[in-house]
């Protein structure tokens, strides 16, 4: 990496380290489309055991973990329940209509919570044949639009607690589920017993290059698999991909806990910047802001871009800086100086 950019754009833009990709080079694969990649089936397993869930299934995106459980937990025509800020609904590219011919109905607050009793506000009528059957409810953490947000396994209960009462299946897009489990203290095995599906993601704050797995029931992932072929998501000597996610599990979980530092830091410096007019709580690693009404969010980007240092616009309003292992205090420091620099 240009050792001159401060890339605070997304997590997903670390690159393996030296040991990472040494662990990568050393793997033993095979052909994970015919089944027998034995790194593959390792991070499969290391995975479902962690959350205390049957089996996983590898895949190349977070994108993709997302709309295959779609596909298998709905037929088309139903509906999905969602936080107005998920990124199933805002990210995938029309990916729930394209591959699952299913619809949408979101709540929730700013923050991508939904409570169940939001929740129970979306549900349609099950014997009224003018409404979409509700399917499926799916649940983000942490709520990457929402700022990093930690929902909560009480809250996430609860939610789920309202969709066994409607048999509704429960999907969670655990993109960044690690920060939550490091920000919160909370049990990976405890989640497996909430969700009948999770999704998670290697490629962001755990540093992996590619991939995230799909956990749920030996049932569920066997479904699971055929509708990854069908997408042309099977890879074969996936093994060497597999290994960076292992050695992620193994090496880059604690350390998320220092992003989490910095981004609280981060976060102090921008709520008293005068040109800010709102911030998210940066529960985990993650400072969304807004500026005050009038001024352009590019021009602080190019302001930015001209030291060297990247945010994101996640919409017209608001900005985006993700802490991650190539940002270190360095880094920060020099965001925190040009933050401070900028005239408006
Ligand atoms: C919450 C969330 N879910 C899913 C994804 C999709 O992951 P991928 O980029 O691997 O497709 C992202 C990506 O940023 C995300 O933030």
């Amino acid at each position: 990496m240009n050792a001159a950019l401060a890339d605070f754009r997304s997590d997903t833009v670390t690159r393996p380290t030296e040991a990472m990709l040494r662990a990568m080079a050393a793997a033993p694969v095979g052909d994970d489309v015919l089944g027998d990649d034995p790194t593959v089936l390792r991070l499969e397993a290391i995975l479902a055991e962690r959350f205390g869930m049957e089996s996983g299934l590898f895949c190349p995106s977070g994108t993709m973990t997302n709309q295959i459980s779609v596909k298998v937990h709905t037929q088309p025509g139903d509906e999905v329940i969602c936080s107005k800020l998920a990124h199933v609904y805002n990210y995938e590219g029309g990916g729930l209509a394209f591959n699952s011919g299913v619809q949408v109905r979101v709540g929730g607050d700013d923050y991508g919570r939904l409570s169940a009793a939001q929740a129970e506000l979306l549900l349609q009528p099950m014997d009224n044949v003018h409404a979409a059957p509700t399917r499926l409810v799916v649940a983000e953490n942490t709520s990457n639009k929402g700022g990093g947000t930690t929902i909560g396994l009480d809250a996430l209960r609860e939610l789920g607690g309202f969709a066994r009462l409607h048999h509704l299946g429960y999907h969670l897009d655990g993109a960044r589920l690690f920060n939550a489990l490091v920000a919160d203290g909370e049990l990976a095995s405890d989640y497996g017993q909430v969700f009948d599906s999770i999704s998670i993601c290697l490629s962001k704050g755990l540093g992996a290059p590619v991939g995230s797995v799909l956990l749920g029931s030996r049932d569920f992932i066997n479904q699971a698999r055929r509708i990854r072929k069908r997408l042309g998501g099977g890879m074969r000597q996936a093994g060497y991909l597999a290994a960076a996610g292992i050695y992620a599990l193994e090496h880059h979980v604690e350390r998320l806990a220092e992003d989490h530092l910095r981004a609280a830091d981060l976060a102090k410096h921008v709520s008293n910047l005068p040109y800010v007019e709102a911030l998210k709580p940066a529960d985990t690693n993650m400072v969304l802001f807004r500026l005050r009404a009038g001024l352009d969010p590019r021009d602080l980007l190019a302001h930015l871009d001209a030291q060297g240092i990247r945010l994101m616009a996640m919409d017209p309003f608001w900005l985006r800086a993700v802490l991650h292992y190539d940002v270190g205090d360095q880094e920060v420091s020099r965001l925190k100086e040009a933050l401070s620099n900028w005239k408006t």
